[in-house]
Parts: structure tokens; C-alpha cells; sequence
């Protein structure tokens, strides 16, 4: 039988702004996402599953189009208020629990493959969790692109000792091209994936995320020993400041189906 360690997903630790940084991510990235759901077709009729849904935008928007939804976490507090807009809520780890089988025609995940341990387990689990015929639909980052700048890459030593500590932690910064092997080698038919990327300001909305990030992961940054407070600080200043403009990661969208019944 496999060894069923605890699941340590890097931003489970207390931090008082993690409302604010998952509320800026969804910000930066849902327009993408609702626009590749919507080209599949999601809307009403189909039964649509969210793993690692967080605050819940995707669901509560599926759910608006007319879908029925059910949107699970490891942690489905930020979720509970979505129960008045019809979506169910289950609370379960996508690496160990059992899903529904053959039941739903999308399972979606985005920046939840990156932090998990079995990829290769959640995205079987969530293939038996598709109707013949379903879509899978996968979206991770590739974070080789992240803080390129005009004067050449911002902080390089805070941007690496960040992803040191995500990646002891279960976390792959390639993740988004390994979610097209993992597609293809789960069986899915029809695999694509396309990629996108934000040129982000200082100081707006969008730069805030990524400063939330350094300060949710300063702690253990410090811990590490490879910055400093200060070097953490420059960088939050710059994030700060409407003067810097920077890439973001490469969001990349994998999406494939279940063949269907011969
Ligand atoms: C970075 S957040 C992304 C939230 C949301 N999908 C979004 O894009 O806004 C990752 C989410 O995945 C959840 N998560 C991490 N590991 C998980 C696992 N093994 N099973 C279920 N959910 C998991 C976390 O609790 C968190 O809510």
C-alpha cells in the first residue's frame, strides 16, 4: 500500500493577508481562465468539479453560467459563503481522497498540480473523476519568465530563495510544461496547451500579488539564511514602486479528454 504522508502545501501556514493574495491572484489570472472555459463550452447542463478552488472565483463564476458545480480544497473555509449560490463544498486532498467516478463533464485545477507531491496520482483520480467524453483542464505556472525587467532580472536572490522554500515544500516552478506529459500520459485525448504571461506594474493591484507572496514567504525566506530583511524589503519596495514594470510566470493551460465509451 502507499505510504499516505500529510499533505504540506507551502501556503497552508498562517498569514493575515491570505484572503487579499488569493482575492489578487484570481484578479490576475481569471480573465484568461473563464475565457478558456467558456470556449470549451462550460455553461449550463454540465456537472463541473473545482480541486484546489482556494477563494472560489472559478467556481462561483461556473455556477453563474449555469453549471452545477462542486468545488473542493484542503481547506474550504474561503469557500463556505459559495454555498448560497448552489456550489457544494467538500473538503478532501486530491493526492488521497477519492473523487466521484465518471461523473463530470470538467474537472478544472489551477496552481494546485505545482503544489502537490503525486501529480501523477491527483491527475488519475481526477481522469476517473470525468463522464466519457469530459474535459480535463489544468493550468500551472512556468516561472522561468517571472520578474524579467528592463534592466535585467529583479531580484534574482529573493526570487530564488522564495522558490527554495516553496520547492522543500512539494512545489515544481516548471510545473506548467509537466502538466502536458501528465495529460498525455494519463490517456486524455486531444491534448493542448497554450501559455500567458502579464507585464505587471508596480503598485497596482496585480503588483501586490507578487509582494504578498515575498511577505507570506519571508519567514522562511529568513529562515533559509540566503537574504536578508533587507533584501526582502528592496524588493517589496520595487514591487511597490509604478516606475517598474515586470513579466509575470507563463500560466500555461493544458487541457485534454477522456475518450469517449467505444
Ligand atoms: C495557490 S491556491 C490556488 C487557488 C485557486 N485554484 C486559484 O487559482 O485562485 C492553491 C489551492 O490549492 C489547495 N490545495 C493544495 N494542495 C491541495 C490538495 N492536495 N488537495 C486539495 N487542495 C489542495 C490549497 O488549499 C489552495 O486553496
Amino acid at each position: 500500500m502507499a505510504e499516505r504522508t500529510a499533505t504540506r502545501y507551502v501556503f497552508g501556514t498562517a498569514f493575515e493577508r491570505e484572503e487579499e493574495r488569493l482575492a489578487l491572484g484570481e484578479a490576475l489570472w481569471d480573465p484568461g481562465t473563464f475565457e478558456r472555459l467558456a470556449a470549451l463550452g462550460a455553461g449550463p447542463g454540465w456537472r463541473c468539479l473545482e480541486v484546489g478552488a482556494g477563494r472560489g472565483s472559478v467556481a462561483g463564476w461556473l455556477a453563474e453560467r449555469g453549471a452545477a458545480v462542486t468545488a473542493v480544497d484542503l481547506d474550504t473555509a474561503r469557500l463556505d459563503r459559495l454555498r448560497a449560490r448552489g456550489v457544494a463544498i467538500r473538503r478532501l486532498d486530491v493526492t488521497r481522497d477519492d473523487l466521484p467516478e465518471s461523473t463530470y463533464d470538467l474537472v478544472h485545477a489551477r496552481l494546485v498540480m505545482q503544489h502537490v507531491g503525486d501529480r501523477a496520482g491527483a491527475v488519475a483520480r481526477m481522469v476517473r473523476a470525468l463522464r466519457p467524453g469530459g474535459h480535463l483542464v489544468l493550468e500551472d505556472t512556468d516561472t522561468a519568465s517571472l520578474f524579467s525587467h528592463a534592466d535585467g532580472l529583479f531580484h534574482p536572490e529573493v526570487k530564488r530563495a522564495a522558490y527554495a522554500v516553496m520547492t522543500a515544500a512539494g512545489y515544481h516552478p516548471r510545473c506548467g510544461l509537466l502538466d502536458v506529459g501528465l495529460a498525455e500520459e494519463a490517456g486524455l485525448a486531444d491534448v493542448r496547451a497554450d501559455g500567458r504571461a502579464e507585464v505587471v506594474r508596480g503598485g497596482t493591484a496585480a503588483g501586490r500579488w507578487f509582494a504578498l507572496w515575498l511577505e507570506h514567504l519571508r519567514p522562511n525566506m529568513l529562515a533559509l539564511g540566503s537574504v536578508s530583511e533587507v533584501d526582502i524589503d528592496r524588493a517589496v519596495a520595487d514591487l511597490a514602486d509604478p516606475r517598474h514594470t515586470w513579466l509575470s510566470q507563463v500560466m500555461i493551460t493544458v487541457t485534454g479528454r477522456k475518450a469517449a465509451a467505444p
